[in-house]
């Protein structure tokens, strides 16, 4: 089955290998620009990659309604425990789960990670999400940083990448991410959201065909890509 990643907008992502449906980040409810309802949504797995608002989103109503477990930080699943949710997978960087669709890695973000409350949310993290068909880098919310070269040794098919800068990387080292990565697509993400990372997906779309050899791929909340076709 074809292996798809579909943007709902910000960092919300929903990867499906034409069976399993695995949410990334599901800021839905308040998002500007979402192009799912947390109300409507059906998923199987929720991965979390910190506990900032604009990430952890919906997970807890999603997860209760749905049945689906909460896959994130330890400390972002002892909060969502207390909290109601019934079914997590705590995990931490560097640790990789098997799950019926394949395996989903933590990978290192540079970043802070604190819950609604302000409790402590853990590391910050992205993802590393492999099908038989596919290989996606979700990377959350992060700095550039050199250990990007490792996970360019994975064979990533589509690194999915914050470019709004302020608060993560912005369109300039996000191209140097690229390059570090070596994915055979990328798209971007977390930018146009709200005024401080607002950016020109277009235009940085142009820059990475210019200087890597990935296939930029700019989508509108709502669009898919299929990882095999791409
Ligand atoms: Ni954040
Ligand atoms: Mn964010």
């Amino acid at each position: 089955m074809p292996t798809t990643a579909t943007w709902l907008g910000h960092a919300a992502w929903l990867i499906s290998d034409g069976n399993a449906r695995v949410l990334v980040d599901p800021f839905l409810s308040d998002a500007p620009r979402s192009a799912a309802r947390a109300d409507a949504i059906d998923v199987d797995f929720i991965l979390v990659t910190h506990g900032h608002s604009d990430h952890l989103g919906d997970s807890l109503a999603i997860s209760r309604r749905t049945g689906a477990p909460v896959v994130a930080a330890f400390e972002i699943c002892q909060w969502l425990l207390a909290r109601g949710c019934e079914h997590t997978m705590p995990m931490n960087l560097g640790g990789r789960l098997n799950l019926p669709f394949g395996t989903v890695k933590m990978t290192l973000a540079h970043h802070s990670s604190s819950l609604p409350d302000g409790s402590y949310g853990g590391m910050p993290a992205g993802f590393l999400i492999k099908t038989p068909e596919a290989t996606i880098y979700h990377a959350g919310d992060t700095a550039l940083f050199l250990d990007m070269q490792l996970l360019g040794a994975e064979g990533i098919d589509l690194a999915i990448l914050p470019i709004g800068d302020c608060y993560t990387m912005g369109p300039d080292d996000a191209i140097e991410a690229v390059r570090l990565l070596r994915p055979r697509m990328v798209a971007p993400m977390h930018y146009d959201t709200f005024p401080p990372i607002e950016q020109d997906a277009d235009a940085w779309a142009r820059r990475v065909m210019q200087r890597t050899d990935a296939r930029a791929v700019i989508l509108a909340p709502g669009d898919t890509i299929d990882l095999l076709e791409g």
